[in-house]
């Protein structure tokens, strides 16, 4: 008898994978990965809340990665900021609570409220870390830097290859930035984003309107990085955003959208060749069905702000609302496949046009956790 179709196809691995993706994925980057910090942007300092406990300082010390946690009272240095842009830095680095201050590479200079000098003290710095900056962009890398280093580089020179040319992001202003948790597990929201099968209907009135979904390519780097390229489809320019695109003078995009997703999960997307939107999501460290995303959003410069906020209330929004209902309800089956005792049997399948590299995506996941994947 023939095997029935699906066991020719990939399953999606088993529920367990998914909650073990969310338990430890982070421990791994930690280790040798590395993470997307914020734009190598002049007499700036940023606290990101993907990860407030690092600074991210351009001063007069060039880039520095700093702890950013006080010497004194071990408040953060850096007070991250709800709308999560880089503030501009003037003068020394200063704790708010009593007024020490730091050297931009993180050295404490004055005690502040404290009547005592820096020499008293055993500990006189905050530790840094090591960064890449590239583009204009900066990654901190994980403790082990020198695997980690390997790992990003040979994505880097993978991103630069295909996409060199709309991925220079010092000629771009970073406008907006959005923190979106969602009710649904990391791995389901990450290969959600590499399905381009479910914009079409999915996202009919938003991103489907720009995207000419049959209009699709992929590429798999060495190091693993997935490219996706989808169509521009002129209905677009019919909707507020896209008018507003040609009002900007903007030549007629080359592709609707184009979705990189490196091996470690972080996410570079480009939007009608103009804008470029950095997300990295990480998991509920308490609860393994939950995971915020959080996205960077840049634009050539020059580019006024009512524009990304328009593309944000538009496009972007929207879109995440429609992507996080069936990823929620997915991990709700995940969790509920465990309750019943099916956590390790394999579920799921991929559609082979569409989400081809889901698959390879899957299995390297599954190979940097040591995580047994059965066909
Ligand atoms: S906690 Fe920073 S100065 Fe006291
Ligand atoms: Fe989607």
């Amino acid at each position: 008898m023939a095997p029935p179709q699906q066991s020719r196809l990939l399953n999606r691995g088993t529920p367990n994978f998914y909650r073990a993706f969310a338990e430890r994925w982070n421990k791994l980057q930690e280790q040798d990965g590395s993470f997307y910090l914020g734009p190598a942007l002049a007499a700036t300092k940023r606290a990101p809340l993907w990860r407030p406990h690092r600074g991210l300082v351009v001063g007069n010390e060039g880039i520095q990665v700093i702890r950013n946690q006080c010497l004194h009272g071990m408040k953060y240095i850096i007070d991250p900021t709800l709308d999560n842009l880089p503030q501009p830095l003037k003068g020394s680095l200063m704790c708010s609570w009593h007024q020490a201050s730091y050297s931009h590479g993180g050295k404490l200079e004055r005690c502040g409220a404290m009547p005592i000098q820096p020499s008293d003290l055993k500990v006189k710095a905050c530790p840094t870390f090591e960064s890449r900056e590239w583009q204009g962009i900066v990654f901190e890398l994980g403790r082990d830097t020198k695997r980690a280093r390997e790992r990003l580089e040979a994505t880097l020179a993978f991103l630069e290859e295909k996409l060199g040319k709309w991925l220079n992001f010092k000629d771009r202003a970073l406008l907006l930035s959005m923190v979106s948790p969602q009710e649904s597990d990391l791995l389901t929201t990450l290969l959600n984003y590499l399905d381009c099968r479910h914009v079409r209907r999915g996202h009919a009135e938003t991103l489907a309107l720009m995207l000419d979904t049959e209009k699709y390519l992929s590429a798999v780097g060495p190091d693993g990085t997935i490219i996706q390229w989808m169509g521009f489809k002129e209905s677009w320019f019919e909707t507020p955003l896209g008018r507003y695109y040609q009002e900007m003078g903007w030549p007629r995009p080359e592709y609707g959208a184009i979705w990189v997703t490196l091996p470690d999960g972080t996410m570079i997307e480009i939007y009608f060749d103009q804008s470029v939107v950095v997300s990295q999501g990480f998991a509920d460290p308490k609860d393994w069905r939950r995971c915020v995303l959080y996205h960077d959003f840049y634009y050539p410069i020059g580019t006024p702000v009512a524009f990304a906020e328009l593309h944000r209330a538009d496009v972007f929004d929207p879109t995440g609302k429609e992507d996080e209902e069936p990823c929620s309800q997915t991990t709700a089956n995940l969790d509920r496949a465990i309750d019943e005792g099916m956590g390790d049997v394999s579920v799921g399948f991929f559609e082979p046009i569409q989400e081809d590299q889901s698959p390879l995506f899957l299995h390297q996941v599954a190979e940097r956790l040591s995580y047994p994947l059965t066909e």
